[in-house]
């Protein structure tokens, strides 16, 4: 018996995120055909039309959306082309799911807004740690008030940077086609999760630099950050210098801690705390592989938003939310004053 394929998925930019993530998450489907991909580079053509044989490459996005009729498109090229091409994925009549960050200025990001508006169809940025187990859980934990009031969040991601290693080209270092690095890289997911745990931020204010790395952009940021009703603060370190060391998130509250150390798991503390003093913590792991989901489970995820199963959180407005505090800490590091948030 075959499946019906209800729908038929493009990929626009097919490098390492397109082929870890978005391509063999629309083949996995049952009821998705992942019909075509655009690149530029030709060269990188051949290795995925032999993993995906039934997939046609193009070299031109446009003349893959006017020719392919598809209904959902990834985008998933260098940050500069995100806007562009998604909102001509929305007059081609397509689903967008945008890779973060979703533009590079509020301008284009309203523009992908009004587009996904007009079209009538959905904008989801890919903010996959929300998919990822540890963060989940994390949010149910707050949700179910087992810390109380969260008046603290500490987020550090960082790893040796993009390339050489993961990218399949050199982009990340060119701010011409990056607009901004480590802090528009990871900073912009870190930003996310203090929004969607615990914001929205009502204020940034943040330090970049170039510190190792021969680039043009900053290869590590500091930020720090006010929540909207000013009783909560949170600080962000992201970095592509890093040598092994903690990757993940703290959050504090008044009646307990949850550290989700995304190597080593995640755990609650709780148990007693006396002036000056820590008491007696109690820690429990509630999950020793905090990363699972994410990646694997976010093109499902995407097409169960389509279809309407599932509700659409990232999205646009989380983008541009994202989008506005991460340009807020570029300000404020180049001007040194903090920045508050519209
Ligand atoms: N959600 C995540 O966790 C995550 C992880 C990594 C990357 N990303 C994002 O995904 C995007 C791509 O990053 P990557 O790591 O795959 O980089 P990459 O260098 O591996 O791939 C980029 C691809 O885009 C192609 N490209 C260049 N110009 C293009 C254009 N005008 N139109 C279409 N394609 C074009 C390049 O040829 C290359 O194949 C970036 O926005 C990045 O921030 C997200």
């Amino acid at each position: 018996m075959t499946t019906e394929k209800r729908y038929r998925a493009g990929v626009i930019g097919a490098g390492a995120i397109a082929q870890t993530c978005h391509m063999p998450g629309y083949d996995a489907l049952d009821n998705v055909e992942f019909a075509a991909f655009a690149d530029p580079a030709e060269a990188r053509h051949k290795e995925i039309t032999d993993r995906y044989p039934n997939t046609r490459g193009y070299t031109d996005y446009k003349e893959m959306l006017s020719e392919e009729a598809l209904d959902a498109v990834s985008v998933c090229s260098p940050n500069v082309f995100h806007a562009e091409q998604a909102i001509a994925a929305f007059e081609a009549g397509c689903h967008v799911l945008c890779e973060k960050p979703m533009a590079v200025t509020l301008e284009e990001a309203d523009a992908m807004l009004a587009a996904s508006a007009k079209a009538n169809r959905n904008l989801m940025i890919a903010f996959t740690n929300r998919l990822t187990g540890g963060p989940l859980a994390c949010k149910q934990l707050l949700q179910d008030n087992c810390i109380g009031k969260p008046f603290m969040i500490r987020v550090r991601f960082a790893h040796g940077g993009p390339s050489p290693g993961w990218a399949k080209s050199h982009w990340f270092y060119n701010p011409e086609l990056s607009a901004g690095g480590a802090l528009f890289d990871m900073g912009i997911h870190a930003i996310d999760l203090c929004n969607w745990l615990i914001g929205p931020i009502h204020s940034v204010s943040a330090l970049t630099a170039t510190l190792i790395k021969d680039i043009e952009v900053e290869d590590n940021a500091l930020m720090q950050l006010e929540f909207k009703d000013k009783k909560a603060l949170g600080y962000i370190e992201v970095g592509w210098t890093s040598r092994p060391g903690f990757v993940g998130f703290e959050i504090y509250g008044p009646e307990g801690s949850i550290i989700c150390d995304y190597d080593r798991g995640l755990t609650l503390c709780s148990g007693t705390v006396t002036a000056g003093q820590d008491g007696e913590p109690e820690w429990t792991t509630l999950d020793r592989n905090p990363t699972k989901g994410g990646w694997d489970v976010q093109i499902t995820h995407w097409i169960d938003v389509i279809e309407g199963r599932e509700k659409l959180t990232m999205d646009g407005q989380a983008g541009r939310a994202a989008l506005e505090a991460a340009l807020a800490a570029y300000e404020s590091s180049k001007t040194g004053q903090r920045i508050t948030l519209a």
